[in-house]
C-alpha cells in the first residue's frame, strides 16, 4: 500500500491539529481536526460542525473534502491522503459516512487517524471494503 513520506505525515499532522482550533462542538466536547493532500499537492483542512438538532453535524474529515471539492474547478477532487485528529487523543477512526465519502474521491487513498496505540495509516479499501459506488445501466 503507498504511505505518507515523514515530512508529509508531519505537515499533514499540524494542519489537522491547527483545524481543531476551529471546531464548533459545544454538546459533545469532542473537537475533531482533518487535512486532506490531493494528488496535485494541495491541502485543505476541516473541522467538525454540531448543530443543535444533532444529526445535522457534519465530520471534519467530510467538511476538509467537501472544502475542497467547493474550491476544485468542475468539482474534480483525487485523494492522496486523510488525516483526522481530536483533541482528546483518543482514538478516532473515521465513520462510515465519512469513508464512503473518502472512497468517492480516491479508492487508493491513505488515512491516518489516531488508534489505540499511535496513529494507524491504512488504505480506504481496508476500511471500507466494497464501498458502494453507482453503477447505471
Ligand atoms: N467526529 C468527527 O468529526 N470525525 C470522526 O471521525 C468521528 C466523529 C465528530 C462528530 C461529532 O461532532 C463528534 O465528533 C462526536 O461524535
Amino acid at each position: 500500500m503507498p504511505k505518507l513520506t515523514a515530512k508529509e505525515r508531519e505537515m499533514l499532522l499540524q494542519s489537522a491539529r491547527d483545524a481543531v482550533s476551529h471546531a464548533y462542538a459545544p454538546y459533545s466536547g469532542f473537537k475533531v481536526g482533518a487535512a486532506i493532500l490531493t494528488q496535485d499537492g494541495k491541502v485543505f483542512t476541516g473541522c467538525n460542525v454540531e448543530n443543535a438538532s444533532y444529526g445535522l453535524t457534519i465530520c471534519a474529515e467530510r467538511s476538509a473534502i467537501f472544502s475542497a471539492v467547493a474550491s476544485s474547478p468542475g468539482g474534480k477532487l483525487a485523494l492522496r491522503a486523510v488525516v483526522v485528529v481530536n483533541e482528546k487523543q483518543v482514538p478516532c477512526p473515521p465513520c462510515g459516512a465519512c469513508r464512503q465519502v473518502i472512497a468517492e474521491f480516491g479508492a487508493e487513498t491513505i488515512v491516518l487517524f489516531k488508534a489505540e496505540h499511535d496513529y494507524q495509516e491504512l488504505a480506504i479499501a481496508d476500511l471500507l471494503p466494497s464501498s458502494f459506488r453507482l453503477k447505471q445501466g
